[in-house]
């Protein structure tokens, strides 16, 4: 098989670092990229650690990428972060680093990856959410970022159209990660998805004909979304 390349951003811990892990079973080689360091150990795995809301560190981050190859056949745009406060509540601050990391990030992503591109080949993955369709209460900062990065999203479809490049998005209710480990509410951990069921979608989109792309794949717990 010829080689092939990825990079997955927000690898250190969660979806992110699922994906690597599967990535690398299906034997990519995987550029990680995360603030902190990620616990994986394998000869096809670089960790470049990145801040994706810092432009000129994406812009290092490509240049290091380019030491290895001309070409991603892979770009998961996958870091984020997620806070629950009501409108009230919720400082400016807060509300502008959901917008940094969950959108502003991606586009760094997006605008210094296309350098990367491999026409007719690169598949664009985003892990969106189901926050960015429907408005959740006391969700306001991480439901606007979410909104805002499927707009980015869909016009970047429209305007690399003639690459042939596909874009994917997942759109995943509530998935049991480490991110529900600093929200003070009490969600019931066993109406969420196991990080195994998000991998197996991952998989079909990964494994899907080239000539197809998937715009909004939402799935969710059979229970329902959390509320
Ligand atoms: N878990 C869910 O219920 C759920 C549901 C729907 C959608 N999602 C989405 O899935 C994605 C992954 O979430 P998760 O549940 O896996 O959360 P997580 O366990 O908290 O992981 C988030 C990842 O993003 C990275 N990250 C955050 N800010 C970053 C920055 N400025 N630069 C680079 N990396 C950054 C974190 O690494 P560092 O801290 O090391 O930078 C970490 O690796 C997010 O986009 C989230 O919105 C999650």
């Amino acid at each position: 098989m010829r080689t092939k390349y990825a990079l997955v951003t927000g690898s250190s811990s969660g979806l992110g670092f699922e994906i690597v892990q599967y990535l690398l079973e299906e034997g990519f080689i995987v550029f990680g990229a995360s603030r902190s360091e990620t616990e994986i150990n394998h000869s096809n795995f670089i960790d470049l650690c990145v801040d994706v809301t810092d432009e000129e560190a994406v812009q290092t981050m490509y240049d290091e990428i380019g030491k290895e190859t001309y070409g991603l056949h892979l770009i998961v745009n996958n870091a984020g972060i997620f806070e629950m406060g009501s409108v009230l509540e919720t400082e400016s601050e807060t509300f502008m680093d959901h917008l940094k990391t969950n959108i502003l990030g991606p586009f760094h992503i997006l605008k210094y990856g296309h350098d990367f591109v491999i026409e007719d080949v690169t598949h664009l993955i985003h892990i969106s959410s189901i926050a960015g369709k429907k408005g959740f209460e006391n969700v306001s900062a991480y439901c606007a970022s979410k909104f805002g990065l499927n707009g980015l999203i869909e016009s970047c479809r429209e305007e690399w159209k003639g690459l042939g490049v596909r874009f994917s998005t997942l759109m995943p209710g509530a998935v049991d990660t480490p991110v529900w480990e600093n929200i003070s509410d009490d969600f019931e951990r066993s109406k969420m998805l196991d990080p195994e069921d998000f991998i197996q979608v991952f998989d079909m989109v990964i494994k899907s004909p080239p000539n197809m792309q998937f715009p909004d794949i939402t799935f969710l717990h059979k229970s329902g979304a959390l509320e």
